[in-house]
């Protein structure tokens, strides 16, 4: 057996340790699940064998779970609701033999044990848990529910009350935690594991699970008899619609799972969770999310875009010009990655009080016991604050914050091109100018980038890479170097005004506009925008970027006619009557499309009166692809103009930089779970009815016609 040894000592112990080679942490490959029914085989065919250890042979880790990427490759092959309930049903098969074979099997869990993995130590009759490791059933993140018995062996341990929240929220558990509710019978130190397990065996065995012993009732009662069902299923059913909108189809299947399979025998209920973990695995969402949040993300995060040839780089002195929102954001992120930071502003008022963001985060995190003081002191420490120039000798990187303003940014480009060492990079965090523009005020343009972060940065995950025309390979590999170091997920795209992300947003607010502008209320305006999943509004987000702001993107727009224009000037109309007339520039100023209370928002009262309602209001499901559409179809143009290089850089910027629903996977992967032809001739209708920008360009429509998808097909990319 290659993934696992099989040994039993003179006790008539025996120890399976798994240790799947060439991978970091053991997943549960179609060879190991072969290992192991041969391992259980020699288990209960073995009278001299009195019980078994289940325990890993990599130290720190028992079991990841599945792998992801074979599940992903299964899609390539198209599976069927039925395949994916057979692959459910094998393993499941596997684990109920384990648990039936008529000898005690105790686990050891010597690490991490998420998804299958512990769904592996569920079906053992004994658990002790080393305490400083975690278990957890994650699969729900990915669109899935845990198709090994975990959605029944769970709740037949602690309750469906207490097993609900672990299976819909999918948050690993500490290992006290686990001991609390009921989910290990011990917590020991590592090297105390197997001699627990041994104890159990030689003492107190017991080869029965307690669901098989007769008279068994689940803690709590099952179905609608449940104690608690009307939390756990009415109001359980309820939250997660509404949390979800129905977009996400894990979260209903889960409680489906509790509910009828709880009331059914175990084994039957094991292929109720087959059935339902087949239908989510033959689904788009899952494949979607797995793709873009798991692997893809994996992969930004581990520089996949990074040039190879240029040796590891990391900053140690890192220099931010403009300590406002995003330069204190951005300091504050770096030297709680250990870096360096000089803080500069025009006045040291304005430096102190971009580093006072960094000890008003820091105590907060203090009170919640995330950090300790020595650590609070160590960060602040790293942070400069100046407006001396000189101060940024030295530094391996910096970074421009200051106002978005040309002649602003010239001036102190200029000033650091003077003190900065040769060998270091200089970076622009601009959202709107050019960068290849920005390049031209520095003395070595190749070594000039835009690292665009969002807004609030020690909360978002995101930065965008942008290369000017001059940027070097060389000054990539650095800035991602550097992204890495502060643990982001970077994406790379090419120059254009608004880049990727600023531009694909600056579509989806603009349709909110439009919107409001032809009569639509805004409630259903704002209210269709959830229900697909985007994470805030477009009139919302409108009064967040601030209304002025929107009006000088739009006249860039006018300017550089990269898109179709001619809804253009509706919205500027809609833009002058809020900030002109109206003087509701948005959140900053007091109120925009929203009032702003102490508490919370509320749409503004009077909008209808400046905006009237038009007497046939639209259908949600019109609204709602209006505002999804608009921003696929200004990524496809991002493609087409090469401003995005890579698929899977638009799917991670829009949902990790401005909110694009998950479930999609990403704009691109919209499209491509659309079918090119239909979002082709989808965007045709609608550009027949609301105008040109939703006209679909020749090259696109080619594509179509070819039968391509933006991602190659799954098998291809792994
Ligand atoms: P902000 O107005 O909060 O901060 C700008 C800072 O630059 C101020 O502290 C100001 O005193 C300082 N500054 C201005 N002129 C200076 C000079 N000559 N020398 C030194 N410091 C000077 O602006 P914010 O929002 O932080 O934006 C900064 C940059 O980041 C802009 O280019 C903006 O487009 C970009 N950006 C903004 C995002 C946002 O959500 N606010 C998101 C991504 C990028």
């Amino acid at each position: 057996m290659k993934t696992l040894t099989y040994t039993v000592d003179a006790d008539g112990i025996a120890t399976i340790a798994i240790d799947v080679p060439g991978r970091p942490m053991n997943v549960l490959t179609p060879e190991f699940q072969n290992d192991l029914a041969a391992a259980v085989e020699s288990l209960a065919g073995d009278a001299a064998v009195k019980g078994a250890i289940i325990t890993s042979g990599k130290p720190g880790a028992f079991i990841a779970g599945a792998d992801i990427k074979d599940m992903v490759n299964s899609f390539a092959a198209g599976i069927s609701a039925k395949q994916g309930a057979e692959l459910s049903q094998k393993l499941s098969r596997l684990l109920r033999r384990l648990e039936t074979c008529g000898k005690p099997v105790a686990c050891a869990i010597n690490g991490l044990a998420l998804g299958g993995g512990f769904e592996v130590a569920l079906a053992c009759h004994y658990r002790v848990l080393a305490q400083d490791a975690s278990v957890g059933l994650p699969e729900v993140n990915l669109g899935l529910l845990p198709g090994a018995g975990g959605t029944q062996r769970l709740p037949r341990l602690v309750g469906i009350e207490k097993a609900g929240p672990i299976l819909l929220g999918g948050q690993p558990l500490k290992a006290a935690e686990a001991l609390k509710l009921g989910l290990v019978h011990a917590v020991a130190p590592a090297a105390e594991l197997v001699g627990l397990a041994r104890k159990w065996l030689l003492e107190t065995p017991r080869a029965v699970q307690p669901w098989d012993e007769k008279g068994y009732r689940i803690p709590g009662g099952a179905g609608p008899a449940a104690s608690h069902a009307a939390i756990s299923f009415t109001m359980g059913t309820a939250v997660a619609a509404k949390n979800t909108q129905r977009n996400l189809p894990a979260p209903l299947a889960i409680l489906s799972c509790l509910y009828e399979g709880t009331l059914l025998p175990i084994d039957t209920a094991l292929k109720v969770e087959s059935k339902y973990f087949g239908q989510l695995l033959s689904g788009p969402v899952a494949r979607n999310l797995m793709r873009t949040m798991f692997i893809n993300k994996n992969a930004a995060d581990k520089l996949a875009r990074r040039p190879d040839g240029v040796p590891a780089s990391k900053v140690k002195k890192l220099g931010i010009l403009g300590a406002g929102m995003m330069g204190a954001g951005i300091a504050h992120v770096s030297a709680a990655a250990g870096i360096e930071v000089v803080l500069l502003d025009s006045t040291r008022e304005m430096a102190e009080k971009g580093k006072q963001l960094s000890a008003t985060l820091l105590q907060k995190a203090l009170e919640r016991g995330k950090t300790t003081q020595a650590k609070v002191d160590a960060q602040l420490e790293r942070i400069k604050p100046t407006t001396d120039y000189a101060d940024l000798t030295g530094c391996d990187l910096v970074i421009e914050a200051v106002f978005e303003s040309r002649a602003i940014k010239a001036e102190v480009t200029q000033k650091t091109d003077a003190v900065i060492p040769q060998t270091a990079i200089f970076a622009s965090n601009t959202s709107t100018l050019p960068i290849t523009g920005l390049a031209a005020m520095f003395s070595r343009p190749a070594d000039f980038i835009g690292l665009h972060f969002f807004s609030p940065v020690d909360k978002m995950p995101l930065v965008e890479v942008i290369m000017g025309r001059d940027t070097s390979p060389a000054t990539l590999a650095k800035a991602l170097d550097y992204v890495a170091q502060i643990r982001k997920t970077p994406i790379v795209v090419n120059d254009s005004p608004g880049f990727y992300t600023s531009r694909v947003f600056a579509t989806y607010f603009q349709e909110g506009i439009l919107m409001l502008e032809e009569g639509v209320a805004p409630a259903l305006v704002e209210n269709a925008a959830r229900m697909v999943g985007m994470s805030v509004g477009p009139l919302a987000v409108s009064d967040e970027v601030t209304l002025e702001l929107q009006l000088k993107v739009i006249e860039q727009n006018l300017a550089d006619g990269q898109a179709p224009t001619a809804h253009l000037p509706r919205i500027v109309e809609v833009l002058r009557t809020m900030v002109c007339d109206l003087k509701r520039s948005g959140r900053r100023g007091g109120g925009g499309f929203y009032d702003y209370p102490a508490e919370g928002k509320t749409l503004w009262p009077a909008l209808s009166q400046h905006f009237p309602l038009a007497a046939q209001q639209p259908d949600v499901e019109e609204a709602k692809k209006r505002l999804l559409y608009i921003q696929a179809l200004e990524t496809a143009r991002c493609v087409e103009a090469g401003v995005v290089m890579e698929p899977a850089d638009a799917d991670l910027g829009s949902i990790l930089g401005i909110g694009f629903p998950a479930w999609t996977g990403g704009t691109l992967s919209f499209i491509d779970t659309l079918g090119l032809p239909a979002f082709v001739a989808e965007c045709e209708r609608l550009a027949a009815q609301y105008g040109p920008r939703f006209q679909p360009s020749e090259w696109l429509k080619a594509k179509a016609r070819k039968g391509e998808t933006f991602h190659p097909p799954l098998s291809a990319a792994a």
